[in-house]
């Protein structure tokens, strides 16, 4: 079959309607090095709305040609692939800038005139309406109230234009201004046009969790208690807190990575199946239960199951790395959590009795992602006494990243005339078997809240829930007899504390 029809035939498929995007925050970071860059490599595909206008927006003075130099400059930096000279012509076209305070009313109202103006360009058209709030969320509530004061934010009614609102995390900083964030916006907006992105969702391999649970058969039925021994998820990351102190000091990784995307995944991984792929709400019920079952810690086993941590200076990737006191804008005192491990379990029929363990760090030695099944041992009857050992598990590994796939650990003879045992890995890896490079988690989340499918973002009682359910944690940590923040070493795997966690149930963190 021609590859390029086919192509064309998806692209086609998978447009969504005529959209106005405003970008506010347009003049931040996550607009140069995420959004631009994502919506040219939709553009690369094709799969971008036939008629489809981008306005950033922002405090700063720029024209629109200000505008479409600086983030070009993102573009050739960031995006995972070259644009072509052509594909960015067209795309800038699209492209505008409106300097707008999302506080004042009066620059609203200008937003909404240049909207209009634009929309006018092409008669006919019914414009759909996103807007990108890449800010601070104390801006969300004025934001959404603001537009919806002009007229931009039509109430949500089948046949009316769709008008979707996306927020970025953090949504909340515990479960009280969670449930404030989410009052002060649910007075401007409905919350089927609220979109809260966890970009994680986006990601292939996060995706993928649905379709290999679902479309085989083969492992549904040992997906349980019976069959698994028990699970690991890591995200581990080599890099420090770069320039952001301000925002990490004040949350640590048990907020900025476990609250959310960690939470998430696990969620995904341990649905029951959901009624439908295709409405958002099925799987999101479905994740939701699985949240609301995640048992709540007793002071005591807060103490027993979780374990924090700061990095002291080393080195990562060959490179000296200072400690995170000594980060710029660390506060000298500061208790916050660059690293963490916890226990959990979930309190459910399918999952009960088996430990989930979490680990989540900056400055460890390599960036890597992945959700490790291990499957419950074979009995060694038949082996004893021929120098097998103890037979091992059975592991299926997800890599999220940076190597996304999948690996199956068997046992299996090696070659000889002895009876041995020995573990091989059947592996799976997006390169060598679609041959393409997965699209940025940002292309596919962009693409479903233009077309209005709201699947693969966060519905507000998944995020209440995963802030309830680490709230006796936060106490805990925060109390006048808190428990020890450890240390370990820029460029070592955590704390020997994490390590003692795992082991006093005689597993042992999986080596990545
Ligand atoms: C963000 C966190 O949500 O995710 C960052 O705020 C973290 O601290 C980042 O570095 C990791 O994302 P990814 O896609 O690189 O794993």
């Amino acid at each position: 079959m021609d590859e390029s029809k086919t192509k064309e035939n998806e692209g086609r498929s998978t447009r969504p309607p005529a959209t106005i995007l405003v970008i506010f925050g347009a003049s931040g970071d996550l607009t140069s090095r995420k959004l631009i860059p994502g919506l040219c490599n939709l553009a690369e595909d094709d799969y971008l709305p036939e008629n489809f206008i981008v306005i950033g927006s922002s405090r700063s003075k720029l024209s629109d040609d200000d505008f479409r130099a600086k983030v070009y400059e993102g573009v050739k930096k960031y995006s995972r692939r070259p644009i072509s000279p052509a594909v960015w012509e067209k795309f800038a076209k699209r492209l505008h800038y409106q300097p707008c305070d999302g506080e004042k009313v009066g620059d609203v109202e200008a937003l909404k005139g240049r909207m209009e103006a634009l929309a006018a360009e092409q008669p006919g058209v019914r414009f759909n309406y996103v807007y990108y709030l890449a800010m601070a969320p104390q801006f969300f509530g004025p934001i959404a109230s603001n537009l919806k004061e002009v007229g931009l934010i039509e109430p949500y009614a089948k046949g009316a234009r769709q008008t979707s609102v996306v927020v970025e995390k953090p949504f909340g900083h515990d479960l009280e201004s969670a449930r404030e964030l989410n009052t002060i916006i649910r007075q401007s907006l409905a919350e089927e046009q609220i979109y809260r992105i966890d970009h994680y969702l986006g990601k292939e391999t996060v995706q993928n969790i649905l379709v290999f649970r679902f479309a085989n058969g083969i492992f549904e039925p040992l997906w349980n208690r019976k069959y698994v021994d028990h699970i690991q998820i890591s995200v581990c990351e080599d890099i420090g807190i770069g320039t952001r102190a301000a925002y990490f000091d004040q949350n640590g990784i048990l907020r900025d990575i476990v609250q959310n995307h960690v939470l998430q995944m696990l969620a995904l991984l341990c649905i029951e199946p959901p009624n439908s792929l295709s409405d958002a709400d099925s799987i999101r019920d479905e994740k939701a239960k699985v949240l609301r079952s995640i048992k709540r810690m007793t002071p005591e086993e807060v103490r027993a199951n979780t374990v924090r941590a700061q990095y002291t200076k080393g080195t990562v990737g060959g490179e000296p790395a200072v400690g995170y006191l000594e980060e710029n804008g660390v506060a000298p005192d500061s208790k916050t959590d660059s690293y963490v491990a916890l226990k959990l379990e979930i309190d459910n029929w399918r999952w009960s009795g088996v430990p989930i363990y979490i680990r989540a760090g900056k400055r460890l030695p390599k960036r890597i992602t992945e959700i490790t099944i291990f499957f419950n041992k074979a009995p060694d009857s038949l082996f004893k006494g021929r120098q097998v050992g103890e037979l091992e598990h059975n592991v299926l590994s997800i890599q999220v990243q940076p190597k996304e796939g999948m690996s199956l650990r068997i046992s299996s003879k090696p070659p000889g005339p002895r009876m041995r045992v020995r573990p091989v890995e059947m592996d799976f890896t997006y390169d060598s078997s679609f041959g393409v490079a997965s699209p940025e988690a940002y292309e596919r989340l962009l693409l479903d809240v233009m077309k209005g499918d709201a699947t693969l973002f966060t519905r507000n009682d998944e995020i209440e829930e995963s802030w309830d359910l680490l709230a006796p944690i936060f106490k805990e940590w925060e109390s006048s007899n808190p428990p020890p923040v450890y240390e370990y070493e820029a460029g070592t795997w955590g704390p020997v504390e994490a390590d003692q966690l795992i082991n006093s149930t005689k597993d042992s963190w999986r080596k990545l």
